[in-house]
């Protein structure tokens, strides 16, 4: 037994945090859909609350930052992936499903540290456990901010434009980042 939350606890705040964040919206079993298949693959980062902790952190238990007086911590990012279940490529990779963070916390590196989670667990992870070649994920093509984050300081490349990708008629380019490489 423990007094810390759980991810489970949190995934109506990370829930909270993707709908403040972006118009890609799951249900909550979406979310423990990916905790429980992929556990080691995607993170969030938290605020303590008064006496809290604040730390990002591994859904899959790997130490939950916790609040030993019962008030859960607060999820300002998290990063949502996932193995591709059935890679239209045939070739086995990662998908990004989701990353944002709350604007009150933008600009200090979180996204890029959830990325790049303890350094770099999230591809090696991929590359390691479940033997991808590379992750993917689509993103606006007028999301100025994120296609910096992917291509400039993470080094996805554009694979393809991917027309009228979003609900809204908006087109996505699907990047890929190599993981051989570096692995
Ligand atoms: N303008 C230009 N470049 C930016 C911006 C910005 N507003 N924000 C981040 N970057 C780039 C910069 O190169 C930055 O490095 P620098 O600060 O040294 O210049 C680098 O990304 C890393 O920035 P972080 O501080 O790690 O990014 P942040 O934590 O602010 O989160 C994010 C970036 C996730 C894109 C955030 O702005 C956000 O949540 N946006 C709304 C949701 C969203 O668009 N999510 C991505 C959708 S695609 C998908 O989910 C697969």
């Amino acid at each position: 037994l423990s007094s810390y939350p759980s991810y489970i606890d949190l995934l109506p705040s990370i829930q909270t945090c993707n709908i403040t964040n972006l118009p890609e919206n799951y249900f909550l079993k979406y979310y423990l859909y990916h905790a429980l298949t992929w556990p080691q693959l995607s993170f969030v980062a938290v605020v303590r609350p008064k006496n809290g902790y604040k730390s990002s952190t591994a859904p899959g238990g790997g130490g939950i930052a916790g609040d030993v007086s019962g008030q859960y911590p607060k999820v300002v990012g998290y990063v949502l992936a996932k193995m591709e279940e059935e890679p239209t490529d045939g070739v086995q990779h990662g998908h990004i499903t989701s990353l944002s963070v709350m604007r009150t916390h933008r600009r200090l590196g979180i996204a890029e540290r959830l990325m790049r989670m303890s350094p770099n667990y999230q591809e090696r992870a991929m590359a390691e456990s479940h033997r991808a070649h590379y992750v993917s994920l689509h993103v606006r093509v007028s999301n100025t901010a994120a296609l910096r984050l992917y291509r400039d300081t993470l080094g996805f490349e554009v694979e393809k434009v991917e027309s009228k990708y979003y609900a809204d008629g908006e087109d996505a380019y699907a990047m890929h980042l190599k993981l051989q490489d570096q692995w």
